[in-house]
């Protein structure tokens, strides 16, 4: 059995080179060669019975904006018609950018009476296509919403506008030693509005819970401009309906979230990464086990890498792991307010470990650019498969005892297909499975015909959910019935139409076209 390398032994090999690289870079270029048209790659999707963007509706908002807040350059407006991973492709004309929360009232107001559709855009590093638009909806950009309003020390809470860059509010609040309940891949691009419409899940989800438990109140923007202000910041509240659930994780289809108030968790004075090799399944759901005993309220992160996922980031992202050859990686962070009191639980976790051969090699380290490094490992996973060309993605909640059986079962069943790669990693803490097929070329056919039938049959089968985290956005749309009850998705359709009876927020999202 091989020794763990201690704190300081730890050797970062290929990983230095690449410490300052962001995890994300929206500004990505496809290796696909062009873009095709949403439209075209679903021709069922029809457009609805939405007015035409006319000079009259560009003049309005030009006289309420600015013109420099109103894009309409064809290459200025065409970063935000295309998603992350370049498979949905809208062909909008215009991009508002509005600054404040009555500037969105106006233009909310306009586009009911005129029945303009509208995609609302945070980062657009959403993965299921609900961030642009699918036909030619004004997108509305986000991103100059983006000022902090307070931070309160002592309560732990956090007010701002909906198009702070997660990252940035996490930055801010180190400051006052609080941090972001949330923390995702996408951190340097996404934002707070965004992470609330998708109900992102993350990293750390396993400690600190979902947004729906987080979120202490939002200031919305309905469908007919009404600003509806429950900008609550008291972490108890039990008068009547809870309604800033109904924006969370509704993916702009509900109302615009303008502003969100946040609890945020005191920033730990200890964390302590460690980075594991292990031989099989088994063990991997042993270590979790183990982890959860005797890590537990230190316990911040457990996250899955498989060695497909592994090799993608060091063939493609040139960044080298100081452990290999490994089946299944299994990365636990610990979080805390003493070092010697955390590290004393890892090193009795670690032995309790090794001693009963279930992990068989590995790293620890509590510095801070040393635990960054390995993080990009499995951060950094997403935007090393895009390199294959195309991806699909699901990403699912499982039974953990379930947690990786489809991956197997996929790369059987696609053995002579165009797919080149399947993996499975993710949140494995929370029974968060993300199965991604890498193939060179986009294939509809292998996407409707093998994949999809397959994938979500198999999850419901096992009573699984279709998006842990993702949400259904555009993509998902048809498959919301393997997850929610007939029941279930009428009142959701109801509420839609109660909130938005023009159907102008965000149309063929969310919910089944049918
Ligand atoms: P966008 O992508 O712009 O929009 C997402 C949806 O929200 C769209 O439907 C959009 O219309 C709507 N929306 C955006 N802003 C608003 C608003 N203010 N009001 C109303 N509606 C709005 N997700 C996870 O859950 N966990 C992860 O660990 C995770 N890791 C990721 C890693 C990478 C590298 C990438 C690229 C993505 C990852 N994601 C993850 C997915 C994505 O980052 C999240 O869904 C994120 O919350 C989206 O935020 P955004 O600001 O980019 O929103
Ligand atoms: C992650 O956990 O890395 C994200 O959710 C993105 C992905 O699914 O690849
Ligand atoms: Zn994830």
């Amino acid at each position: 059995m091989k020794k763990i390398l201690s704190v300081t032994q730890f050797l970062l090999n290929g990983l230095r080179k690449h410490e300052n690289i962001r995890c994300l870079h929206t500004g990505y270029i496809s290796h696909q060669k062009q873009f095709v048209l949403t439209k075209d790659r679903y021709p069922h999707i029809k457009r609805g019975n939405y007015t035409e963007l006319n000079d009259n509706h560009v003049k309005f908002f030009k006289d309420l904006l600015g013109s420099d807040r109103v894009l309409t350059d064809p290459n200025d407006v065409q970063p935000y018609n295309t998603d992350w991973i370049k498979m949905v492709c809208g062909y909008s004309r215009i991009v508002l950018k509005p600054k404040t929360t009555e500037e969105i009232s106006n233009i909310l107001k306009f586009c009911n009476k005129e029945k303009l559709a509208v995609c609302p855009q945070g980062g657009n590093t959403g993965l299921v296509g609900g961030s642009v638009p699918v036909f030619d909806e004004i997108v509305l950009s986000m991103s100059l919403m983006n000022k902090i309003i307070n931070i309160n020390e002592l309560s732990g809470t956090l007010v701002c506008e909906a198009g702070c860059v997660l990252e940035t509010l996490d930055q801010e609040l180190e400051k006052h030693n609080l941090m972001m309940p949330l923390d995702l891949g996408a951190k340097g691009s996404c934002q707070i509005g965004g992470n609330i419409s998708t109900n992102a899940g993350g990293l750390r989800f396993l400690r600190y819970g979902s947004l729906q438990g987080n979120v202490l109140g939002v200031e919305v923007v309905l469908a007919n401009g009404e600003v509806l202000d429950c900008l609550n910041v008291l972490k108890k509240d039990n008068t009547g309906f809870h309604l800033r659930h109904l924006f969370i994780g509704s993916e702009g289809t509900l109302g615009i979230v303008t502003k969100a108030a946040l609890q945020c968790p005191p920033r730990p004075k200890s964390i302590i990464l460690a980075f594991l090799g292990v031989e099989d399944f088994e063990s991997v759901l042993s270590t979790l086990k183990l982890a959860k005993e005797q890590l537990s309220e230190t316990l911040s992160s457990c996250e899955l890498i498989d060695a497909p996922s592994l090799d993608a980031v060091n063939k493609y992202l040139g960044i080298k792991s100081p452990i290999d050859e490994f089946p299944f990686y299994v990365l636990i962070e610990t979080s805390g307010s003493d070092v010697n009191h955390d590290e004393e639980k890892l090193n009795v976790f670690l032995d309790k470990a090794m001693t009963r051969g279930i992990v068989i090699d590995g790293i620890v380290t509590n510095e801070p650019s040393k635990m960054q490094n390995i993080w990009q490992l499995r951060e950094r996973i997403a935007e090393a498969l895009l390199h294959t060309g195309a991806v699909y993605k699901y990403d699912v909640s499982l039974p953990v005892q379930h947690f990786y059986e489809i991956v197997p079962l996929l790369q059987n069943e696609l053995k002579d297909t165009s797919a080149t790669v399947v993996t499975g990693y993710g949140h494995i803490g929370d029974g968060n499975l993300h199965v991604n097929i890498a193939a060179e070329e986009y294939d509809q056919d292998l996407v409707n015909n093998v994949i999809e039938p397959f994938v979500f049959k198999w999850v419901s089968e096992k009573k699984g959910s279709i998006s842990a985290e993702h949400g259904i956005g555009l993509k998902k749309t048809e498959f919301l019935h393997y997850s929610k009850t007939p029941e279930a998705i009428s009142l959701m359709k109801k509420l839609k139409n109660l909130f938005d009876p023009s159907g102008i927020l965000n149309p063929y999202k969310v919910l089944p076209l049918h």
